[in-house]
């Protein structure tokens, strides 16, 4: 099996720009669970072909062989909204669901992927979904060994482990939101601003357009003015537009609803308008609430499949939800998220809806350095010299900058076990797993590009084009 993979990596070395190739050597190394080699392949294939869906799997297994579920979720997902019939994309959501206790959503989803490819089975989460829900947390993945507490790595920042089922005594109680069968992610969470590196522009821009009309309520109130409304935050993925959304709420010690819009479009036809309506009572219930919707391109690129007379009910409950035509939306502060600005409908940035739109840009060298700074925190990294990975590191975006992390302390403890030892991780190893590594964000500046170019209509792109040194 190595000598095959042996030859896999010879054949790559000749042609490096193989996609085809990269991905099989990729689902090769990921099989023998060689993680951080299948994922720099899996990144190659993409960093040439953007679209590869068996890159984009495969990099959505790694993450959840590597226990990253979030990332494996948002991976998984972003795949299902761009590929509806990719049924493994399905059966690893329905993985990640049991693991999460969601087990209605968990069946759902395997029978999904069943659907769609009646070959596709993994007996082992079946038995587990036929399980009556005891409310006991299931064993994690079996691949997923504790690691020696001193070399755990620090809190991930972006949604919580799968694994803290216990929520602490002032937590929002989680079954309000299960009452219905919609996965919402619900919480207070306890990062705020200073646990965001960088971004100093968008949230100062948050501050005045969200936190400081919500803190003075009375007194916008009194000069006639309206609090609320929404806030579009675009830009290449991976720069901080979830960790920052959810930043916000604790900035305000509210309450974080998290839901990604297609998760909105696969309800059940005539449920989906209903629970639309439930998600935001129980946010008009928790206030101050930030109501997060990733993903809200997913609304108009769906129109094009068969979804379309759904959707276009979604929609309308939607944008009268928004309005606050169904209730009283004092308190609630609306974010949305999205990777494809130009695939939003237009009627979501009239007035009083997504009227206020952030560009959230790539960090730049300072930037890096303060979440360089904020990485190394918690982990046995010797002597940071953060500048100097900071500047090897241009067009990194933060969740690139995790992935350097990442490489260097998965070599590092490897060594550290071998050795029985902690074993620090330095700068010069984090230079070189960044050199590994791809920045992810230039191929959407690729794309961006031309619609910043070619349909920037009143100005909407300026931004983009102001990052790329572009004049009008
Ligand atoms: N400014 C930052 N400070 C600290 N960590 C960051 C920052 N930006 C990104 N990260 C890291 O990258 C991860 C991914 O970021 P996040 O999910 O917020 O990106 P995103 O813009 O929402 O991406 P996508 O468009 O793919 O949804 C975070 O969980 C965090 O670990
Ligand atoms: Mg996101």
């Amino acid at each position: 099996m190595s000598a095959h993979l042996d030859a896999l990596r010879q054949a790559v070395a000749v042609s490096p720009d193989n996609v085809p190739l990269l991905v099989l050597l990729a689902d090769g190394c990921l099989d023998q669970f060689l993680l951080s080699e299948a994922k720099q392949y899996f990144q190659r294939a993409l960093a040439k072909d953007s679209h590869h869906l068996g890159a984009q799997l495969g990099l959505a297994r790694v993450a959840y062989q590597e226990g990253n579920l979030s990332e494996a979720v948002v991976r998984a997902e972003a795949i299902t909204a761009a590929h509806p019939p990719c049924a493994e994309a399905w059966l690893l959501l329905s993985r990640l669901a049991f693991l999460e206790h969601k087990l209605n959503e968990a069946r759902e989803h395997y029978a999904k992927a069943r659907s769609l490819d009646p070959n596709l089975r993994d007996q082992g989460l079946e038995k587990d979904l036929s399980k009556p829900s005891t409310g006991a947390p299931p064993p994690p993945p079996e691949n997923l060994k504790p690691l020696p507490a001193t070399l755990i790595e620090g809190e991930e920042p972006d949604g919580p482990s799968a694994f803290e089922s216990e929520h602490p005594a002032d937590e929002p109680n989680l079954s309000s939101a299960a009452a219905f069968d919609l996965s919402v992610e619900f919480e207070r969470p306890s990062i705020a601003f200073a646990d965001v590196g960088g971004m100093n522009a968008v949230k100062e821009d948050i501050r005045m357009k969200i936190i400081y009309p919500l803190k003075n309520a009375e007194l916008f109130r009194q000069y006639g003015k309206k609090t609320g409304g929404g806030v579009l935050l675009y830009g290449p993925p991976g720069c901080g537009k979830t960790l920052l959304s959810r930043a916000t709420a604790g900035e305000i010690k509210g309450t974080f609803i998290s839901i990604g819009i297609h998760q909105v479009l696969d309800m059940w036809l005539g449920n989906s308008e209903k629970n639309l309506h439930k998600i935001f009572e129980l946010a008009r219930q928790n206030t101050p609430a930030i109501l997060f919707f990733d993903e809200v391109d997913a609304l108009a690129s769906d129109r094009a499949n068969m979804k379309f007379s759904a959707g276009r009910n979604v929609i309308n409950q939607f944008l009268a939800e928004m309005d606050g035509a169904t209730g009283n939306n004092e308190g609630i502060l609306i974010l949305g998220a999205t990777n494809a600005p130009w695939q939003v409908d237009p009627a979501f940035r009239r007035p009083g809806r997504f009227d206020r739109v952030l560009f959230v840009p790539p960090p730049d060298e300072e930037a890096r350095v303060s979440i360089i700074e904020l990485m190394a925190k918690g982990k046995p990294v010797q002597k940071l010299d953060a500048r100097a990975l900071a500047k090897r590191t241009k067009d990194f975006s933060g969740a690139d900058l995790k992935a350097v992390f990442d490489v260097a302390s998965e070599e590092k403890l490897a060594v550290a076990m071998r050795e029985n030892r902690i074993v620090p991780i330095t700068t010069d190893d984090l230079i070189r797993a960044a050199k590994s590594l791809q920045p992810s964000t230039r191929a959407w500046f690729e794309n961006a590009k031309n619609y910043a170019l070619y349909a920037n209509q009143s100005g909407f792109y300026n931004d983009i084009l102001a990052f790329l040194g572009i004049k009008k």
